[in-house]
Parts: C-alpha cells; sequence; structure tokens
C-alpha cells in the first residue's frame, strides 16, 4: 500500500484517503464523491478494526460485506481499496482475542511481541460517546494514525455523523503533526431522516421505525432554538430524551454542548451547539447529531 502511494506522490498527486469499515452505503459514498473533487487519487480503507469494539460489543456481528462494497467502489472509480486482513502484530500463535483492557484487540502487555501502544486524545475522547464506550476513541485514533502512516495521504474525509470523531482525529492530527488534512462532510439521511450508517441493517422493521424518533426529536429540537421557542439546554435535552425513549428507543445519552469543545451548554443560542443523541433500538445503538449555528 505504501509503496503504491509514494509512487502517487512521486508524481505529485494529491491523495485522499476516506477510511470505512465497509457494509457501504450513500453517506460513505458521499465522502467518496468529495474525496474525487478534492484530489487525484482516492483511496478507501475497509478494516473493521478490533481496538474500537469492547468485547461485549458487536464486532462478530458487525455486517459485512466485501464483494457488494468493491462492486460500489469500481463503480466510483476509487484509485485504490486497502483492505489489510490484519493491522495489529500479535503475539505469535497464542494471537489476542481478548484482553484485560476488554477489547477484541487491546493493550496486551503479557503478551509479547503483541501490539501495545495507542493514541487518545485526552480532553475529547470523554464525554459523549466516550462515557459509554471508554475503549472507543483509543481504538479509533490508534487505527487512524495507522492508516495515516500506511497511506500518507495529503487528504482524510470523515463524515459529521461521527462529530465527536471527527473532532478528535483532526486534534490528533494537528497535536501529532500529521501532514493531513482532516476534512468533515454532512450527514446523509435515508428520505424519512433517519442518518445512514452500517448498523441499520441490524434493525428490525419495527426497531428502524421507533429509531426515526432520534432525527425527529433532534429536527424538532433545532426547530425550536432557531424560532426561540426554548434555548435552554436542560429544556432541549428532557424534551429529546422523553420523545427518543417514549418511542421506544433506550436512550445512551442526550448531550446539548459547544461544538468546538463538547462542553455542555446552558444555552443553546449563544455559540455553536451540537445537540447529540445516542440510543439502543434492540440490540443496537444508533447516534445522531444536529449543529444549531
Ligand atoms: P464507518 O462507520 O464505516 O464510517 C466511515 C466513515 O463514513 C466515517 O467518517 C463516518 O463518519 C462516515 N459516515 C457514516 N455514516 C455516514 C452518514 N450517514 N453520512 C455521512 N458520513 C457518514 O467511522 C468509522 O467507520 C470508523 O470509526 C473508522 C473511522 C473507519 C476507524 O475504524
Amino acid at each position: 500500500m505504501r509503496t503504491y502511494s509514494r509512487q502517487q506522490r512521486k508524481s505529485d498527486k494529491k491523495i485522499a484517503l476516506v477510511p470505512t469499515m465497509g457494509y457501504l452505503h450513500e453517506g460513505h459514498l458521499s465522502l467518496i464523491k468529495s474525496a474525487r473533487d478534492m484530489a487525484s487519487i482516492v483511496i478507501v480503507s475497509i478494516y473493521i478494526n478490533p481496538t474500537q469494539f469492547a468485547q461485549h460489543e458487536d464486532f462478530d456481528v458487525y455486517p459485512r460485506d466485501e464483494e457488494g462494497d468493491m462492486h460500489k467502489l469500481t463503480t466510483l472509480g476509487v484509485d485504490a481499496v486497502f483492505i489489510p486482513a490484519k493491522l495489529y502484530a500479535s503475539a505469535g500463535t497464542s494471537a489476542a482475542s481478548g484482553d484485560d483492557a476488554g477489547n477484541v484487540v487491546g493493550a496486551v502487555e503479557h503478551q509479547k511481541g503483541a501490539h501495545e501502544t495507542f493514541i487518545q486524545v485526552e480532553q475529547l475522547q470523554k464525554p459523549l460517546c466516550g462515557k459509554s464506550r471508554p475503549h472507543f476513541f483509543r481504538g479509533v485514533a490508534t487505527v487512524v494514525a495507522k492508516l495515516f502512516n500506511i497511506i500518507e495521504p495529503d487528504i482524510a474525509i470523515f463524515g459529521r455523523k461521527d462529530y465527536q470523531q471527527l473532532l478528535i482525529l483532526q486534534r490528533m492530527a494537528r497535536d501529532l503533526d500529521f501532514a493531513v488534512e482532516v476534512v468533515g462532510m454532512p450527514i446523509m439521511r435515508e428520505e424519512d431522516g433517519l442518518a445512514m450508517s452500517s448498523r441499520n441493517a441490524l434493525l428490525t422493521s419495527e426497531d428502524r421505525r421507533k429509531a426515526l424518533s432520534i432525527s425527529q426529536s433532534l429536527q424538532w429540537a433545532c426547530r425550536a432554538v432557531e424560532e426561540r421557542a426554548t434555548v435552554d439546554a436542560e429544556e432541549l435535552h428532557d424534551a429529546v430524551a422523553t420523545r427518543v425513549s417514549e418511542a421506544g428507543g433506550r436512550v445512551d445519552y442526550v448531550e446539548v454542548v459547544d461544538a468546538s469543545t463538547l462542553e455542555a451548554v446552558e444555552d443553546a443560542s449563544k455559540q455553536r451547539t451540537l445537540i447529540a443523541v445516542a440510543a439502543f433500538f434492540g440490540s443496537v445503538r444508533l447516534i445522531d447529531n444536529i449543529e444549531i449555528t
């Protein structure tokens, strides 16, 4: 992969990377189309990264469709697809399938030779998804740093659906002097408003219907602030949480935060505000957010 990418660089070509975990949908494809506009070489990576899943999470059932993905990518005419079978060193024959850190692959200090280096963006990883998935952003930052080092892209493109992930990766690139511009793109939604996600495929049709409460309540909250019906963060929080749980979702969090620091705000009209939601429908955890500017 590095040889290919360095060859492109030698001929002065600008490289854009779109990292994914596959099972590609229009959300992913929109990132790839933007990449095309921003660079002459587009590389897509597909890797279900074990370090961002805890042992009890959905690594084993995460949807996979390599053939379908390759078909979509060929149609879009991407220049290269990077599908590593394995990105982490393991301890010889006793490859880690679990460890004390609770990750599918983690800080396996007792296993000689295994991967043991991780990146943590200390403050930004704490709120929102970091609270209920404390292992998550460490895994994401680490795998994306590895991809940056392997591919050495000029631009890397991520979706704003995973808003906290985007902020964390922008901070990582800045703090560690990666020569990569980390760019965020808008959330792509189904016609009825549900944010596109590979995990939507795991929803029953009833849960799929219930899950609409997330985007609907976020849109409601955004309107409420724009029309000055309420700008009170606590009121917005309660209204969104109630709507999602009344629809049958199990709310993980609803947060009303400053969109650049992710710190809680009291008045949603004073600064660029983000309302972010994570909720379970059945065993499927979905996230979504809306920016109020
Ligand atoms: P994955 O969930 O496959 O998402 C890959 C990229 O697609 C991410 O940047 C994500 O924000 C973006 N994306 C997903 N749904 C979207 C939507 N509805 N609209 C716009 N963009 C969307 O995010 C990951 O993979 C992983 O954490 C990864 C960054 C690849 C590291 O393993």
